[in-house]
């Protein structure tokens, strides 16, 4: 069941949990325009009709990355605008996806929806073209940034060496920014204090989040043991490395 987690007088956040891999789905919506954006839509019906009960016309789906649990729901929005960074092709993504970002890893480009703006960062590693949305009091963070933790770097397409890199990029970011602003991750994981939000301030993000906490430290780094599991998404993730390299050998 959606909730409403945020409301400015600009805008109004609603956070939905969906599918079987209880994704973190969110609707921004434009309170002045009455336009709204889901991200990382799992289903496209279930927001198609919380906007037409409520008067809001959904224009655009921005994909923070294209794993199936975030662009599941895209298939049905293929008359809508569809944005994904162009570096998912790297593994494998060929649509329906009808727009794309192009910016460089680390750096941003804007976003609008209705009036409002936000920041897409370029923050790979969990997948090539991961983004982050940063603006209007949140920061969107995919599988990239969980609350306690990062998203895992052993998938086709991921790298250990990028994600550390957008996790510093990131964390040089939101040090900057007002610490009561909130992080909405992909999925919610419980912290080690044992409870389990689907969203937690900046600040507390940053006093708590154990990669972060790792980044400076080569050998706490190795340590994480979310980077990698051995399951078989990993195992299909071999097999996908090893049918590329011989493409590339040809
Ligand atoms: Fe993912």
């Amino acid at each position: 069941m959606a909730e409403v987690i945020f409301e400015t007088e600009k805008i109004l956040v609603l956070q939905a949990q969906l599918g079987d891999w209880d994704n973190l789905n969110h609707l921004l919506v434009c309170k002045k325009t009455s336009k709204a954006a889901i991200v990382d839509p799992f289903e496209a019906s279930y927001w198609l009709n919380i906007c037409q009960n409520n008067g809001w016309e959904l224009e655009q789906a921005w994909l923070t990355h294209s794993h199936w649990d975030h662009s599941k729901g895209v298939g049905g929005l293929t008359h809508k605008e569809i944005w994904v960074h162009e570096k998912e092709s790297e593994r494998g993504w060929d649509g329906p996806s009808n727009r794309e970002w192009n910016h460089q890893p680390l750096s941003h480009v804007i976003q609008q929806i209705g009036e409002l703006e936000f920041e897409v960062h370029c923050s790979p590693g969990h997948t090539p073209g991961h983004v982050t949305f940063i603006g209007n009091g949140l920061v969107i963070s995919g599988d990239c940034l969980f609350l306690g933790r990062c998203g895992r770097t052993d998938l086709f397409g991921g790298s250990e060496v990028a994600q550390r890199d957008s996790l510093l990029y990131l964390r040089n970011i939101m040090v900057e920014l007002p610490k009561e602003w909130l992080v909405l991750p992909g999925h919610q994981y419980t912290l080690s204090d044992g409870i389990c939000p689907t969203f937690i301030s900046v600040g507390e993000l940053l006093q708590n989040n154990e990669a972060l906490a790792a980044l400076d430290d080569d050998n706490a780094w190795k340590k994480l043991e979310f980077l990698a599991f051995d399951d078989s998404l990993a195992e299909k993730a071999r097999r996908e490395r090893a049918i590329n390299s011989k493409v590339i050998k040809f």
